[in-house]
């Protein structure tokens, strides 16, 4: 296949020039003219000889399925020196990023955790706590503004998560400052002392996993760390260092990007009030509002590979070892993909974001964290139909993890 001259128009920009703009704060704010700036440049583009940058819909899905594409493992990560650092000594020990054949094997170990009949069993667990921080809200609220990311989309991921894998509720508050910092170690790392909140909460959650599962496998609970705990001592493939980081994966990842899915799917939802209300009673307008809003605005904007081998890429060579980065938010708005991209509709058809990957390492968590949202999005809706929002909503200061640092809102009880 080949790449097809792009249709739309934008500033004249370089692709260098695009991409350090994409790292400002204004450009983490609002990348979009920024994509859209680069796709004039075409779906794929050379960076010289460290990268290439894949925008198109076929392209990302192509990269995504195509083996030689490798995620960025130890080997990488022990060769830029990263790997000095803890998050990244954690991170290349679970399977997000690990190749072919640790990949498999960590996939196998953890992946009945996270399918559709587990998934199913915890709509309750997803609606007790999206009730019970909605009640907290209302207590909460004197009338002015309330940050909703801290009062609610960030707790019913925390509660819902924390339950699951038995952390005790009194520990789940402290671990939410070092889950997000975490985060930020995906962002492109111009200086090394930039990854020292990655370091520093990847500190936290290691010591506070890797007690619970030493506390588990003294005293077993009805809980995902003790099930783990006795799979692997029951001979599952997993070492104890990979075990510990996996379960603070499935914490980070039960948490954060739920999270901002749930933050940018309230935000939309007041700014279309009409639908916004419909949602609490028509299922299926909820399903096709939050796939609306992952393909229109996701949580993750751009995947690196490092290319095994040189890999002639729709017209383009990818030279061995440099990195590709494929940024969905770009793909999402694929104008030969999705009909007027730009514009929020959820009434697509055969509207299949790629905000949740593709291809081998597909999220494992994607079922679980959408259950999430369905359930939650509704309640809030539904217990406040007066609520709006206070003001523009803030960022944080990221691309490859985006979502609302805080979200004012008035609940208009
Ligand atoms: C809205 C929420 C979420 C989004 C947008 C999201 C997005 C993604 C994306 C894009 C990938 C692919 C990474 C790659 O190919 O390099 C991924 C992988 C993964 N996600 Fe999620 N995720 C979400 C929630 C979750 C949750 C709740 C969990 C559960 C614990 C989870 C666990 C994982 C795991 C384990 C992988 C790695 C799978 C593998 O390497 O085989 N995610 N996620």
């Amino acid at each position: 296949m080949t790449a097809t001259p792009h249709q739309r128009t934008g500033p004249a920009m370089g692709p260098a020039e695009a991409l350090s703009e994409l790292f400002t704060p204004a450009g983490k704010h609002n990348p979009y003219p920024l994509y859209d700036a680069l796709w004039d440049l075409g779906p794929v583009i050379p960076l010289g000889p460290s990268g290439t940058l894949v925008l198109g819909y076929d392209e990302v899905c192509t990269a995504l399925r195509d083996p030689r594409f490798l995620v960025t493992d130890a080997d990488v990560h022990r060769a830029t020196g990263m790997i000095d650092h803890s998050s990244w000594q954690c991170f290349t020990k679970i399977m997000m990023f690990s190749n072919s054949p640790d990949h498999e094997r960590m996939r196998r170990f953890a992946g009945w955790a996270y399918a559709p009949r587990e998934v199913a069993g915890r709509r309750r667990l997803a609606a007790k706590w999206a009730e019970r921080w909605a009640d907290r809200l209302a207590a909460l609220d004197d009338g002015g503004p309330l940050d909703l990311v801290e009062t609610f989309a960030v707790r019913v991921p925390i509660s819902v998560t924390g339950e699951l894998l038995g952390i005790p509720e009194s520990d789940q508050s402290a671990l939410r400052g070092a889950i997000t910092a975490t985060t930020t170690a995906f962002e492109p790392v111009f200086d090394r002392d930039e990854l020292r909140p990655a370091d520093a909460g990847m500190d936290v959650l290691v010591d506070c996993l890797g007690e619970l599962v030493r506390e588990r496998r003294r005293r077993p609970g009805d809980d995902l760390i003790s099930a783990m705990v006795r799979d692997r001592d029951a001979g599952g493939a997993l070492s104890e260092e990979e075990l510990v980081a996996s379960l603070v994966m499935f914490l980070i990842a039960g948490v954060q990007s739920p999270s901002d899915l749930i933050g940018t799917t309230v935000r939309l939802a007041l700014s279309r009030p009409a639908e916004g209300r419909g949602m609490t009673g028509d299922d299926d307008l909820v399903s096709a509002f939050i796939t609306e809003t992952l393909r229109f605005d996701p949580p993750n904007h751009v995947l690196t590979r490092a290319a095994e081998t040189d890999i002639d890429f729709y017209g383009h060579r990818v030279a061995a070892g440099s990195r590709a980065l494929l940024v969905l938010a770009a793909a999402n708005r694929d104008p030969r993909r999705f009909t007027d991209p730009a514009v929020f509709d959820t009434t697509r058809k055969d509207n299949r974001p790629l905000s949740f990957g593709l291809g081998p390492h597909y999220c494992l968590g994607a079922a679980f964290a959408r259950m999430q949202v369905e359930v939650a999005v509704p309640v809030l809706l539904w217990r406040f139909p007066r609520m709006a929002l206070a003001g523009p909503p803030a960022y944080r200061d990221q691309l490859v993890t985006r979502g609302f640092a805080r979200m004012d809102v008035t609940l208009g009880t």
